[in-house]
Formats: C-alpha cells, sequence, structure tokens
C-alpha cells in the first residue's frame, strides 16, 4: 500500500494567545501542520501545493530521502507551484520532523508556521508493549513571542534575508508553545505514557524535567528505538532533536498536576506545559529492558573536521563552517555510498548540527564518552561551545548532494550550512 497525500502550504488565521489571531504560513490551514504517519519500507507521495506569495522547500528531517525530494534550499516550489515529494521511508521507526528549507528564510518561514510531526512505524515498534495510541503522543515545543494583537515578533531584517545584529546568535520567544498552545495543561490518567518530544524552537535549548520530580525513560532518540531505556532525571534538547520518552503517572495521586519544566530558565519560561493526573489508570507498566537492537556502525574510512564558528571580519555577522560561508556550488566532502565515517565538530558557540540523509552515533565528547541524552541513533547533535565532538555517520540510501548545517535556525540562514556530495 503506497500513501498518497495532498497539503496546501496556505495563509491562516490561528486562535493562539486566548482572545486574539495569529496569522501563520501553515500546512493544511493547521499549526503544527497535520502529523504525517508513514509505514517503514511503503512509499509515501506527499504532493505540497503552494499556495502562500513566498517560494517554500519542504524538508523531510531525520527522513532517508532522495535528493530530489529532500527539501534542498534552492529547489523551491514557487508561489501556486506544485511539488511530489517522494518518502521511500527505508529506515527504522522514529519520530521525524517535517519543516520549511528555503534558501536563506528557513527561519522565518518555520516561525510563522511551516513545521509538523512525522512517525514512522514498524512491526518492530508497533509489537513492543509501549503506550499507545491515545497514550502515544508527540508534543512539538517551539517558543515564539507575540504583541498585544497576536501577530508574531521575528526581528527580520528588511529587506531580508537575515535578522536584526541583536539577534545573530538566535531568535529567542517569551510563550512556550506546545502543540501550538502556550503551555497546555494535558489531562491524563494515572498510567504510563509515550511522549515523542520535538524541539522544534529555532534557537531555544531546553533541559525537561518534571516537577514532582519523576523519571523521563528515554526509549527511542532522533531516528530510532534505543536498544534499552535510558531514564533521565533531566534531559537536555537542542533545537531539531527528538527524545522519545515513557513517564509513567500512576505513582501520582488522582489530583496531582505534574509541570514539565525548562530547568535552564526561571518562571514562565522554565515551564513547558502540565499534566494533570484526573483518573486512576493502569498502574505497573514498566518500560521493557530490551527495546531494539542498535548496530554498531562499522570502522571508518575516513575522519573529516568541521569547525562552526562566527566570521570576525563581517559587518554583518555571518556564521561559518570551516571559515566558508555556504555556496550552492562548493561541496565540503565527498563521502561514499554505503560507507562510515568519522565526523568531527567543533564549535564557538551552542550549535546543533545536522546532517541530512546520514544517521550517526555519537562516540566523544571532548575525549571522553558521550552524554546519556547521546544515545542511539541520530541526526542531529548539540556541539557546546569550544567542545570537540566526534561522530560516526553511516552514508545510506542515496547517491547525492546532501547538506549539513547548524540547525540554530538563525546560524542557518546566515550561511551556517555546507554541502557534501554522496558518491
Ligand atoms: Cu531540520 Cu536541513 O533541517
Ligand atoms: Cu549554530
Amino acid at each position: 500500500m503506497n500513501m498518497r497525500t495532498k497539503f496546501t502550504q496556505r495563509l491562516a488565521e490561528i486562535e493562539i494567545v486566548p482572545g486574539t489571531r495569529t496569522q501563520l504560513l501553515t500546512y493544511d490551514g493547521m499549526f503544527p501542520g497535520p502529523t504525517f504517519h508513514f509505514q517503514a519500507n511503503r512509499t509515501a507521495v506527499v504532493r505540497m501545493r503552494n499556495q502562500l506569495d513566498v517560494p517554500t522547500s519542504t524538508h523531510l528531517h531525520g527522513g532517508v530521502t532522495p535528493p530530489e525530494s529532500d527539501g534542498y534550499p534552492t529547489d523551491l516550489v514557487r508561489p501556486q507551484g506544485t511539488k511530489d515529494y517522494t518518502y521511500p521511508n527505508r529506515q527504522r521507526a522514529a519520530t521525524l520532523w517535517y519543516h520549511d528549507h528555503r534558501m536563506d528564510y528557513t527561519a522565518p518561514q518555520v516561525y510563522r508556521g511551516l513545521s509538523g510531526t512525522a512517525i514512522v512505524t514498524d512491526d518492530e515498534d508497533t509489537n513492543l508493549p509501549l503506550p499507545k495510541d491515545d497514550h502515544d503522543i508527540p508534543l512539538h515545543v517551539c517558543d515564539r513571542a507575540f504583541n498585544g494583537d497576536g501577530t508574531l515578533i521575528y526581528p527580520a531584517l528588511v529587506p531580508g534575508p537575515g535578522v536584526q545584529d541583536a539577534y545573530g546568535n538566535g531568535v529567542l520567544g517569551d510563550v512556550i508553545l506546545v502543540n501550538g498552545a502556550p503551555w497546555p495543561v494535558l489531562e491524563v490518567n494515572a498510567s504510563a505514557y509515550r511522549f515523542r518530544i520535538l524541539n522544534a524552537s529555532n534557537a531555544r535549548r531546553y533541559e525537561f524535567a518534571l516537577d514532582p520530580g519523576a523519571d523521563l525513560v528515554q526509549v527511542g532518540s532522533d531516528v530510532g528505538l534505543l536498544e534499552k531505556p535510558v531514564r533521565h532525571r533531566s534531559l537536555p534538547a537542542a533545537p531539531a532533536e527528538r527524545f522519545d520518552v515513557v513517564i509513567d503517572f500512576s505513582a501520582y495521586p488522582v489530583g496531582t498536576e505534574v509541570t514539565l519544566r525548562n530547568t535552564l530558565e526561571s518562571g514562565n519560561l522554565g515551564q513547558v506545559m502540565r499534566f494533570k493526573v484526573v483518573r486512576p489508570g493502569k498502574a505497573g507498566f514498566t518500560v521493557p529492558d530490551k527495546l531494539s537492537t542498535v548496530s554498531k556502525p562499522d570502522k571508518e574510512v575516513a575522519t573529516r573536521t568541521f569547525d562552526f564558528r562566527a566570521g570576525s571580519d563581517d559587518r554583518m555577522r555571518m556564521w561559518r563552517i570551516n571559515g566558508q560561508m555556504f555556496d550552492p556550488n562548493a561541496s565540503l566532502a565527498t563521502p561514499k555510498l554505503g560507507t562510515v565515517e568519522r565526523w568531527r565538530f567543533t564549535s564557538d558557540f551552542h550549535h546543533p548540527v545536522h546532517l541530512h540523509l546520514a544517521h550517526f552515533q555519537v562516540v566523544s565528547r571532548s575525549g571522553r564518552g558521550p552524554a546519556p541524552s547521546d544515545a542511539g541513533w541520530k541526526d542531529t547533535v548539540d556541539v557546546r561551545p569550544y567542545e570537540v565532538v566526534d561522530v560516526l555517520a553511516r552514508f545510506d540510501g542515496y547517491r547525492g548532494r546532501y547538506m549539513l548545517h547548524c540547525h540554530n535556525l538563525e546560524h542557518e540562514d546566515m550561511a551556517m550550512m555546507a554541502n557534501f556530495d554522496v558518491g
């Protein structure tokens, strides 16, 4: 069975801040966009009709996608245009993200609404005794800033592209939205839930924790199930990272309110959402000790270093990889199809580094082992200031031109992006 689906990118007015309307760029009038449901190894064709007044390019983040459907920044769908994106989904079950990737304008167009969750399922995942159906919930987390009348505040340079100087490190909002609602409250029963947390923020990092305290039991990373669960008292999440976690509310008495906090902030910004335990539920859930088999990557055939750093000589600050600003005609690496390479990332700041196509495992951080939150196969890794992060990346699936870039979306638009060619 092949999935064929049509979506229309169009303007919509949505009530986000109660009592106001916010005009957004949307997929099918929704923010976040409708959740895509894909079946592993079943090709899905997604038809995007662009009825906006700006060009778009849609990227399935974490997808193993042929280059012509990967949402390359200059592969634009013009206003009134249509494109069929083909997703073969030859990959494991995972929580992915789809979002706009228009050259120079990814940050404002995602900020204005072009963002949604995509879920790939397979038999292995479906057969695991994990919470299902209405106990399996995606949490699309992002921050935005609003004027009193509900309009979004984005400090774009006019004319664009880019942001005003003061926002060169990235744009942060002062309202936290989960599934498009500010600080929502979710009524739960006293049982276990699976939450697929996506940090869909342009630049904000989180450290998620529950209050009153309980563990976030991670079962999946960016691109699939872990081998075994990892328990976190608090869980750091950089932009574009996904964490598939189980929270068991059965330990809380009915009536308890549990806050999902961001411990990097205080006050309103220190809160993400609340869970209200309103009914008794099934107690005694345990996450299986063995979730999946996570293969070790083969031995690397090459090592390459990518340095993520601000340029110092610019009038307007630009961000660079190996000293270069993005050039669509240049390529920084030519890995061979079917091989594994060690890619080393160095940086001057927090840069969440993302590779298209290739999935990787984090093997070291500044000579030490990976962090607990680095477990499993990933497509995005948070490289912290002055850290040296090594990953083993597997270049599998398709030949062609793909990219690596910083997923702080303002950094991305300010040129912190590069091509690599899989040959
Ligand atoms: Cu989520 Cu190239 O992006
Ligand atoms: Cu960056």
